[in-house]
């Protein structure tokens, strides 16, 4: 894997098909989820390696709540086993790890976790990793929009709405990949998309590998980007 110019600056995945990796093997869905959180490790690493800046993962939407209580359970106690496992990898590797979403209403011990895994990994300066947790990027422009009504703002510019997002200092992505083969975007960085390029695969997400990940950014290395010009 290499380092190029043309690589993107931020990288936003909707990691889908744990569900379906699951069933296929007549496994619970929870199987799913724990394979997708090694993905996820494999992931990480590459895109450190490749000099990505910011990867940004979809890890819960604030519809996953409409799942049967265990399985969001389950989630959580992952997410907390991955924060607690990774700690010490993020820290040798530069890893800053950061949150987008509704993340104080997730349960106490796993804010807990969140908050101390942030707090821990702050200073990491080669990559910073995002998850989206409780996470819709309505609800996200709809608390932007409040925030702007609280402060009497009367004229409202774009970067002024910006700085109102959970991304606020983040560059929006220059790529997003959704796996499983789902062709829609779930309420996932509404306003940041704007000008993202887009990329889906069919491979289910505990499947997707570095080799994937790799072809994919070198895909989007040849596209051009042309922002409404010619
Ligand atoms: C993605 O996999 C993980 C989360 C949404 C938390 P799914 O659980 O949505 O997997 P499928 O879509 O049912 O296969
Ligand atoms: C999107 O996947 C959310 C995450 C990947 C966390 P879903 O599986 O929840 O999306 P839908 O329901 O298929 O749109
Ligand atoms: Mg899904």
């Amino acid at each position: 894997m290499e380092k190029s110019k043309k690589n993107p600056k931020h990288i936003a995945i909707i990691m889908d098909g744990n569900g379906r990796w699951a069933k296929a093997r007549e496994l619970p869905r929870i199987e799913g989820h724990r394979a997708g959180a090694k993905t996820v490790k494999e992931i990480v690493t590459a895109a450190r390696e490749m000099g990505i800046k910011y990867l940004t993962l979809y890890a819960f939407s604030s519809e996953n709540w409409k799942r049967p209580k265990p399985e969001v359970n389950g989630l959580f106690r992952l997410l907390i086993e991955y924060c607690e496992n990774e700690l010490d990898t993020m820290l040798k590797n530069g890893i800053s790890f950061n949150v987008i979403g509704e993340w104080g209403k997730l349960p106490n011990n796993t804010r807990k976790v969140l908050r101390n895994t942030m707090g821990e990994t702050e200073k990491g300066k080669k990559m910073r990793l995002t998850l989206a947790l409780n996470y819709s990027a309505r609800k996200e422009i709809l608390i932007a929009v409040s925030n702007i009504l609280k402060d009497n703002v009367k004229r409202i510019s774009e970067k002024g709405f910006i700085k109102r997002l959970f991304t606020y200092d983040m560059p929006d992505p220059d790529l997003i990949i959704r796996t499983s083969g789902e062709l829609r975007l779930s309420n996932f960085l509404l306003w940041q998309a704007a000008y993202s390029e887009f990329f889906f695969t069919k491979t289910l997400w505990p499947d997707f590998s570095k080799d994937e990940f790799s072809k994919i950014i070198e895909d989007f290395a040849g596209r051009e980007r042309r922002y409404g010009g010619i």
